[in-house]
């Protein structure tokens, strides 16, 4: 089986194929198989105003779209006989950006009379472990973007069960904000992460919120206001280079203490109730984060689950995991009718599932 998926919620216009084997069982045969990708940033567009702006945004995939799916097409020596989906994140996102990939993905499908596969780009985010390592059912999930701070049981195709998120900003959203009010560019996670690396993350000690809290939910706005504090107590002209540093490793260290916390949580619910062994899964642009990734993997050792964080290139947004979704959803014959309504938001649980 062949899909065809299209990214364009956010700040990348992107345009990707993958393929699997169907088994006998008429199951997907794990892990699927990337055959061509092309992706377009559009970070220096929106640098300029430190944060996307959704026309801008909107307008760019318009004018590149079609130019990425013909070279992802041409590099896969693919012809739309050969593809037996076209899938598109049908939210949540940036309307306007939605619009431009689902309008795209239901002409090409009606076109060549093929099957249109809205996908969830959450859903993108979550499953992109079963394309790459092969994840297999049911596994945790700990999802962190820039619009999402999420822990999810995934069961199947469009199961999920929410056991915690955000009671504010995102995880991804607390790396932006630091980050504008460490004078740093936009985004704001790598940034951070880099500056992190040559400084002390015992210099300042800024809060944990919500740990030993007996939920699974988070909350990093606290944190950012902490990190305002420190910066506003610096006598002026002391700005130096180091202290930014140990302030971003600080931050940077209080986030991996609180989603190791609230994860830890997580897993003693999830192995009551499905034993140990399974993966835990950590998706959504943060886990291109590898001090994040190397304090959670220790975490997962420890508890007895297999830790698994997409390549860095899957982990932030692209086409390859919303055309792998769309092969998940179409091989356990979930389409979309051409009438789909793109959805700004559009939460995990409210799936179909398979
Ligand atoms: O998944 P994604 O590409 O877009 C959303 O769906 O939100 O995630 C983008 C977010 C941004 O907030 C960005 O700052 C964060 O992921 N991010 C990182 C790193 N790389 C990207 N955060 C921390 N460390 C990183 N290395
Ligand atoms: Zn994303």
């Amino acid at each position: 089986m062949r899909v065809l998926g299209i990214e364009t919620s956010c700040d990348e216009t992107a345009a990707a194929i993958v393929e699997s084997d169907i088994g006998a069982d008429g199951y997907v045969q794990l892990p699927g198989r990337l055959v061509s990708q092309r992706l377009l940033s559009q970070v220096d567009a929106h640098a300029l105003y430190q944060g996307v702006v959704p026309e801008i945004a909107a307008r760019n995939h318009l004018a590149h779209l079609d130019r990425l799916i013909a070279g992802a097409m041409a590099d896969a020596e693919c012809g739309w006989d050969d593809l037996d989906a076209i899938a598109a994140t049908g939210g949540p996102g940036l309307i306007g950006g939605v619009i431009v990939g689902v309008t795209m993905a239901k002409t090409i499908a009606m076109t060549h009379q093929k099957p249109f596969i809205a996908v969830n780009h959450l859903e993108g985010h979550a499953l992109t472990a079963r394309l790459t390592d092969g994840v297999a059912f049911p596994f945790l999930l700990l999802l962190v973007s820039g619009g999402h701070c999420q822990l999810l049981s995934v069961t199947g195709v469009g199961s999920y069960e929410l056991l915690g998120t955000t009671r504010d900003d995102a995880v991804g959203e607390a790396f932006d904000k630091s980050a504008k009010l460490m004078g740093l560019g936009y985004p704001g996670g790598p940034a951070i992460e880099k500056l992190a690396q040559e400084g002390d993350e015992t210099a300042y000690d800024l809060p944990r919120p919500m740990r030993h809290r007996p939920n699974c939910d988070f909350s990093f706005a606290g944190l950012k206001t902490a990190v305002r504090q420190v910066i506003e107590s610096w006598p002026d002209g002391e700005q130096a280079r180091q202290r930014y540093a140990d302030l971003a490793a600080s931050f940077q260290a209080a986030v991996a203490e609180v989603l190791i916390d609230r994860a830890q949580r997580a897993m003693t619910g999830f192995v009551e109730r499905h034993g140990t062994g399974h993966g835990f899964v950590v998706a959504g642009g943060v886990a291109a984060n590898q001090y994040l990734n190397s304090r959670l993997r220790g975490l997962a050792d420890e508890r007895g689950f297999t830790f698994h964080a997409p390549p860095l290139a899957l982990c932030t947004d692209n086409a390859a995991m919303i055309a792998w979704a769309g092969l998940e959803r179409a091989a356990a014959g979930l389409e979309d009718p051409l009438d789909f309504k793109p959805r700004p938001r559009w939460p995990l649980d409210e799936l179909t599932a398979a």
